[in-house]
Order: structure tokens, then C-alpha cells, then sequence
């Protein structure tokens, strides 16, 4: 089974993780390697994801989250914030039905409040639409931090701290968690970094604490199916452990 590496019946998996995180990175340096503008890269990229969230459903992954736009992202030239802002639209436009039909419904994290109106309005239809029959959820980390997050955790809890209506001494990791973007959302098994950058660049530091890491040098517009089956067949050969001593 081994050596068919990424065409393995994805039913042969012993063990599928229910949420898979991705940091899909390398769009820019697959366009700078072809003579291509950067904003060629984000396109292409955008095609891996319509292949992986077909690849996810087909595994059976319930969760995908895919950070697309961090709160770093903000400081880069105007020209290509824009430009994925547009891609982004665009997405939503070209995958709707791709999404309804694969009852594959779409939620969001990050700091909405800074995207365009336009992107606004479209996200809040797209997830009503979708809310209403699925099977999968497609998370879009959007102008996310993850420190951020956490402050503003922090922040909901003290409020209720100064207000009464939360003892301090009561405050818990599960409080915590229950103050974050998506508390109902299980926290990932697995988070895969494509373009083999070694960090977490500001993505669900809270949510990731016992996540088996995977990076790929592939470069996120090359990373399809193929690539995706990999990753699940190497989080297969991980040896779980949760800081205790039971091999698997
Ligand atoms: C990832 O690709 C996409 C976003 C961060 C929006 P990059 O644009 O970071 O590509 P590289 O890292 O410059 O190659
Ligand atoms: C991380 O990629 C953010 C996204 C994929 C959206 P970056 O390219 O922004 O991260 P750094 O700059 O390499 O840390
Ligand atoms: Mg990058």
C-alpha cells in the first residue's frame, strides 16, 4: 500500500482526522519561478483549493481550515491586497455551487470587520446559504491572528470578570476556549504547511498545541489531491502521544 503514495484508497486510512488546517503558502514564489506575476500565483492557488476541498470530502475530513489572508497580509502592496480581496469574490462566486452541492458549508474566522463591504456582504450570504443542509465545514481563516484572537478571548472574559457574571478564580483552559472565533469547532489533528517554511506565522496557536505537523516543499498551487492523500498517509504513520508513553 505504501508505494502508491497519495492514489491510496483514502477508505484504507485507519485513522482520518476529523479537522485539517492548512497554511497554504508559495503562491508568490511559483510565480516569481515562471516569470509570472505574483497574483498569478494566488490564482492558481486558488484552484488547489477546490481540488482539496474535493480531496477533504472524498477522505471524509470534516473540518478544512484554510488561512488565506493574515493579519500580517495587510502591509503588503495595495496592488496584491487587492487583487486577493478580488479572488477571494470571485471564489465565492465560481465555488457556490461547488459548495451547496457537496453540502460543504462555509464559515469564517478573523477580523471580518476589516474586509471590503463587497467581500462582506457576499461571505454573509455564502455562509447563510450553506448553513442551512451540510455534511462538511470549509473554514476561512480571513485578516486572522491568532494573538489577536487570543487578546480578544482575554477581553470577552474580563468583561464578564469586572461585570460579575464570571469569578476569576473560575477561569479555565475550557473558558478560554469557549471564547475563541469558533468554539463549537474542534481543534485540528493535523496542519499542513506547504513551501517548507518551519513556522507558524500567527495561525491557531491556541488550537494547534497537539496538532501532528506536516510540511511540504510544494508550493501551494501544486499541492492537489495527490499531495493532500500524502499528508493524510504520513499523519497515519504518526505515533500519538499527548505527553504520555503509550506508543501506537
Ligand atoms: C500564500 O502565498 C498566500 C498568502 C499569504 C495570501 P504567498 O503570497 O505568501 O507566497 P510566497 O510566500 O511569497 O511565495
Ligand atoms: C502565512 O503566509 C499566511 C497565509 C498563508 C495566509 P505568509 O507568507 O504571510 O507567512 P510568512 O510571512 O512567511 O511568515
Ligand atoms: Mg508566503
Amino acid at each position: 500500500m505504501n508505494e502508491v503514495s497519495g492514489k491510496l484508497e483514502t477508505s484504507q486510512l485507519a485513522n482520518v482526522p476529523e479537522h485539517v488546517a492548512i497554511i497554504m503558502d508559495g503562491n508568490g514564489r511559483w510565480a516569481k519561478e515562471r516569470g509570472l506575476p505574483r497574483l498569478k500565483g494566488h490564482e492558481e492557488g486558488a484552484q488547489s483549493v477546490r481540488a482539496v476541498l474535493r480531496a477533504a470530502k472524498k477522505a471524509q475530513v470534516n473540518y478544512l481550515t484554510l488561512y488565506a489572508f493574515s493579519t500580517e497580509n495587510w502591509v503588503r502592496p495595495e496592488e496584491e491586497v487587492q487583487g486577493l480581496m478580488n479572488l477571494l469574490s470571485i471564489f465565492m462566486d465560481r465555488y457556490k455551487n461547488d459548495l451547496l452541492k457537496n453540502k460543504i458549508r462555509l464559515r469564517v474566522m478573523g477580523q471580518i470587520e476589516r474586509l471590503p463591504q463587497k467581500v462582506q456582504k457576499k461571505l454573509a450570504k455564502l455562509m447563510e446559504e450553506t448553513a442551512r443542509d451540510y455534511e462538511y465545514t470549509l473554514i476561512l481563516a480571513l485578516s486572522y491572528g491568532s494573538r489577536l484572537e487570543i487578546a480578544e478571548a482575554a477581553k470577552a472574559i474580563a468583561r464578564k470578570a469586572a461585570a460579575g457574571e464570571l469569578d476569576p478564580e473560575a477561569v479555565t483552559e475550557e473558558t478560554v476556549a469557549q471564547h475563541l472565533y469558533l468554539p463549537d469547532v474542534p481543534d485540528p489533528e493535523l496542519m499542513i504547511r506547504t513551501s517548507g517554511e518551519l513556522r507558524l506565522s500567527n495561525f491557531l496557536l491556541w488550537q494547534l498545541s497537539y496538532a501532528e505537523l506536516y510540511v511540504t516543499d510544494t508550493y501551494w498551487p501544486d499541492f492537489r489531491e495527490e499531495q493532500f492523500f500524502q499528508a493524510l498517509e504520513a499523519f497515519n504513520q504518526r505515533g500519538r502521544r499527548y505527553g504520555g508513553v503509550k506508543n501506537k
